[in-house]
């Protein structure tokens, strides 16, 4: 099959590439010619585990490519799929469409023969219908079918989240669509993934419940992990208590600083708003909402209370600046709201990620921010020392080494990498969420 995929980004790259692994011939197109210079070089803009061999076995093969020109990219296309960005728009919180919209139109411009095509990027309830009315609009001669195909990818696993997903979603009210559909994702029929045909609107819809449900889940164990600390209980041993219930499932009950990235405060955020358009409103999610950003805040409490309720004029060191692991991404990472906070309680705080540096740089732009080149780097001298990002490499310190070269041994883990146990033993002041920060006797 020849598959266009509009959009360069997270979603249209990986999906671009995974798909061209499937044997189809993929044309991804973009407008940023610096982007498409850099694929047409080799090098790939964001950080994504396993995404350049992919992208560089494909493109050895002859199945992968990459244009600034949609005419070409669309000349003997049986699929369009648009992977476009859709963000929070300035104000009002709603999804910015105006990307998806231009993509329909380009695409009615340069459509030739029955094309499918199909929205991967986020988008409202009824986008599908406007992005139908477009094309109808400006070709009425066109022969198409407008589709939903969702992603659930997750930075950092975004390839295996495309190739082993829990299921494929495709809203599609043709027959003749959803043989073009069941052509592309044939190889994880024969892996026997579930596939979901159902309405457009309601795949729309899907992905939104999915995202809204998944940052509901981590927004409550985030507040149960505030009242264990409160009542000397241990959020872990809750999380793997109710997890193991059938019903609640164990996955995304990790207790943290609050939930980034680029998908759930955008999404919660579109559902809120779409659901309000429709006088139906989700106030669970509202709620959710708010206690997300609050708790972000209320972290940079938590660092100064562990330094005695004052970090004026001290050294706070800070590992991991993304919103999670193996990304580079810094989009509404916790460490946006935290280390501002700090600097504005007067200390100096010396910050180090692995990947995401250069991306934090451009948005953490106040004085009083060390930049270091690596972990020890930080410790040197911190008063206290947070984790804010359970990359790996921060799992395995050397604390006797940590704990010399520490102004003060008081350490706040915001992703319980490590124990209360094995670190109040080896002579630290340990806290972590979830968790009173002393050992009962
Ligand atoms: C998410 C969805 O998982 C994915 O299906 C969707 O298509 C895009 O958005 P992503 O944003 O890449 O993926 O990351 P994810 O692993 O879901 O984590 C999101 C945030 O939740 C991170 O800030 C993470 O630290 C936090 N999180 C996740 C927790 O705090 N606890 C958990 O148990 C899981």
């Amino acid at each position: 099959m020849h598959v266009t995929m509009i959009g360069t980004g997270y979603v249209g790259l990986v999906s671009g590439a995974c798909f061209s692994e499937f044997g189809h011939e993929v044309i991804c197109v973009d407008k940023d010619a610096s982007k498409i210079e850099r694929l047409l070089k080799g090098e790939i803009p964001i950080y994504e585990p396993g995404l350049e061999d992919l992208v560089a076995r494909n493109v050895e093969a002859g199945r992968l490519s990459f244009t600034l020109d949609l005419a070409e990219g669309m000349k003997n296309a049986d699929a369009v799929f648009i992977g476009v960005g859709t963000p929070s728009r300035r104000g009002d919180g709603h999804a910015d469409l105006s990307y998806v919209y231009a993509a329909a139109k380009e695409i009615a411009e340069n459509m030739n023969g029955y094309t499918v095509v199909v929205d991967k990027s986020t988008v409202p309830v009824g986008t599908g219908d406007e992005v139908e009315r477009i094309i109808r609009e400006t070709r009425p001669d066109a022969d198409f079918d407008v589709l939903s195909n969702p992603e659930f990818l997750r930075e950092g696993s975004a390839i295996e989240d495309f190739m082993r997903p829990d299921r494929v979603v495709i809203g599609a009210e043709s027959e003749r669509s959803k043989d073009v559909m069941r052509e592309l994702y044939r190889p994880l029929y024969l892996r026997e993934t579930p596939i979901v045909f159902t309405t457009r609107r309601t795949s729309e819809l899907i992905k939104y419940a999915a995202n809204t449900f998944l940052a509901a889940k981590i927004t409550f164990i985030n507040e149960i992990a505030d009242l264990c600390e409160k009542v000397g209980a241990d959020v872990q041993a809750v999380a793997k208590g109710i997890g193991l219930d059938g019903r609640i499932g164990g996955k995304f009950l990790h207790a943290g600083p609050g939930y980034g990235g680029s998908c759930f405060p955008k999404d919660t955020r579109a559902l809120v708003h779409t659901a309000q358009d429709y006088d139906s409103p989700l106030t669970i999610i509202e709620t959710v909402v708010k206690v997300n950003d609050d708790r972000k805040r209320k972290m940079a409490d938590k660092i100064i209370a562990a330094a005695g309720g004052s970090i004026e004029g001290k050294t706070i060191g800070i590992l991991g600046l993304a919103f999670k692991p193996n990304t580079d991404d810094m989009r509404e990472a916790p460490a946006l709201d935290i280390v501002p906070a700090l600097l504005e309680a007067g200390a100096k705080v010396k910050v180090y990620d692995p990947e995401s540096m250069g991306e934090a740089r451009e948005l953490m732009t106040q004085d009083g921010i060390e930049w270091c080149d690596d972990t020890y780097d930080v410790i040197e001298g911190a008063h206290v020392l947070s984790f804010l990002t359970e990359w790996n490499q921060f799992r395995a310190l050397d604390f006797d080494k940590v704990k010399k070269m520490m102004a003060e041994p008081v350490i706040v883990d915001l992703r319980n990498i490590y124990t209360l146990v094995d670190l109040s033993e080896l002579g630290f002041d340990y806290h972590c969420i979830g968790q009173a920060s002393r050992l009962r006797k």
